[in-house]
């Protein structure tokens, strides 16, 4: 329930003929199509420019399914002027206009779910079931950061002071917002930031990943559409160079909320500091994960391997909240890698817009001979326990990485986050596990986290010592539900305050008291 007493969106259950088949057929004319084009959805009127690439399907190299044309500096430059001037009108526009804002764009959203999701499979790899999840955890922010900002920014909060002293909270926009999505949930996580910024007062500069640019633009097409200023939110595809940098150097970027690799976080983070005679900046980032799960041996190997499958290989691993690393006691190991390896052996990799497939393509070239060196690598050491095959015809064709599992001694044996369908597993005896959770919490990341045990004791020890943002007992390790799993981590995983959660908003806001002796 949000805090208006509503409830998450309901979204569609493909396993039912009654709502596939409908919702298939509204996606056929979307998923056919080559014609699809983005590019700067400003506050003015952009220039013409050639500075325009093609979109290649991911999963199918001969398909070209659109062109996107990207900003230039001098853009990025002029949309910041834009929304530093539509920044007061915007903070003085009642909550209530601004959340209704949201909710009207919720609704546009579930109306054009078949060609999100569609674009989803497209431009994003997406299989169908992660293009409905996307579409309603956009709508789950929409509308629980609408419920929110009613109660934070409608009225002011009353506090205590002596007789012939009124005194009040208010609170409202900082200013200019700048938004560097990532491509991996390109709808959700797009949407959560950008709406959170401007339902809280902000002017907004969305900057989409360079690979899901396409999908941007049509979200912030409906965004328009549902009544949002172009001025107020303003979509900057582009690169890192031409608008990420310039945005987190200028002095009039108040804020930015950042989703992607710790690595691009602390050169954000630098960049704003290092800026001459700006405001101190905030700085709202979630980063990656080495996301561990420890299993004893009185979990139920069956039970234990589905979660895993879901945790590490759902959406091709790439998920921030993916498991990376799982610790299996010693006495149950062999059961577990031996029913792990023949639940992957089932697994199908391919076309994502099939029902029957598990595992779509990894997002472009660069990530798939990322993982694959790595994969090399730890094939050339021997240690490999498990992979699923993979159809030869389908891996030319696209940046298909097929599911593996290896052996490794501890967490220690990774120098970083492998954002695919990677899993690694280490074993640890009865009594060993304060080392395992130290040695996992040395590592500094701090995202999510599984504990499968039937034991209470143990789980509750575990959960109550690890170091990160969302724990989960019993049950994969992804898909944080808005206001019901709030997300995000600690440490090398961002900055908080969590996503879908009841402190995010504030951080996007300013207090004012305001004290009148009356
Ligand atoms: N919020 C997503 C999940 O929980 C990850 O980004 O899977």
């Amino acid at each position: 329930l949000y805090p208006d007493g509503r409830r998450n969106s309901k979204g569609v259950d493909l396993n039912i003929a009654s709502q596939f088949r409908p919702l298939e057929e509204a996606m056929a004319p979307f998923l056919s199509r080559s014609d699809y084009r983005a590019g700067p959805l400003v506050g003015f009127d952009p220039a013409d420019s050639d500075d325009v690439r093609d979109v290649i399907c991911p999963w199918d190299h001969q398909r070209t399914i659109g062109r996107v044309r990207w900003c230039s500096r001098e853009e990025t430059e002029r949309a910041i002027d834009t929304a530093q001037k539509a920044f007061p009108g915007w903070n003085d526009t009642p909550v209530e206009e601004r959340a209704a804002i949201l909710e009207r764009f919720a609704e546009l959203m579930e109306d054009h779910m078949a060609e999100l999701m569609a674009l989803c499979c497209l431009e994003g790899g997406k299989l169908l079931p992660d293009g409905v999840a996307e579409v309603r955890e956009a709508v789950d922010f929409c509308r629980y950061y609408a419920a929110r900002a009613r109660e934070l920014f409608g009225a002011p909060t009353l506090l205590p002071g002596p007789t012939g002293e009124s005194n009040e909270l208010i609170m409202e926009g900082k200013g200019v917002f700048a938004t560097i999505s990532p491509w991996n949930f390109p709808i959700a996580i797009f949407c959560g930031q950008t709406v959170a910024a401007a339902v809280s007062g902000n002017s907004v500069l969305a900057k989409p990943a360079e690979q899901t640019s396409l999908i941007a633009h049509r979200v912030v097409e409906l965004l328009h559409e549902a009544g949002m200023p172009r001025e107020v939110v303003q979509l900057l595809p582009g690169d890192g160079e031409a608008v990420g940098a310039v945005l987190s150097s200028d002095s009039r970027i108040t804020g930015v909320a950042f989703t992607g690799s710790t690595q691009t976080a602390g050169l954000i983070n630098r960049a704003l500091a290092a800026r001459d005679n700006a405001p101190l900046p905030t700085l709202i980032a979630e980063t990656g994960g080495l996301n561990a799960m420890i299993v004893d041996s009185t979990a139920l190997p069956e039970q234990v391997v589905a979660d895993v499958i879901a945790s590490s290989y759902q959406s091709a691993g790439q998920r921030c909240s993916a498991l990376r690393v799982l610790y299996v006691q010693e006495d149950i190991a062999e059961r577990v890698i031996e029913t792990l390896s023949g639940a992957m052996a089932e697994l199908r990799v391919g076309d994502p817009t099939l029902l029957a497939t598990d595992v779509g393509p990894v997002i472009d070239a660069d990530a798939q001979q990322g993982l694959q060196a790595h994969i090399d690598r730890l094939k050339g050491e021997n240690r490999l326990l498990a992979e699923t095959p993979i159809d030869p015809e389908i891996a030319a064709n696209g940046t298909f990485i097929a599911p593996t599992a290896f052996r490794i001694d501890s967490i220690e044996a990774l120098e970083s986050e492998q954002f695919g369908p990677i899993l690694h597993i280490a074993t640890f005896k009865a009594g060993e596990v304060d080392g395992v959770i130290d040695t996992i919490n040395a590592r500094g990341y701090g995202l999510t986290f599984g504990v499968h045990s039937r034991n209470e004791t143990f789980s509750n020890h575990v959960a109550r010592r690890i170091r990160v943002g969302n724990v989960y007992v019993n049950r994969n390790i992804i898909g944080a539900v808005v206001g019901v799993q709030p997300f995000g981590g600690m440490g090398f995983s961002g900055t908080g305050p969590k996503a879908g959660g009841p402190h995010y908003l504030p951080r996007f806001a300013a207090e004012k008291t305001r004290t009148v002796n009356t």
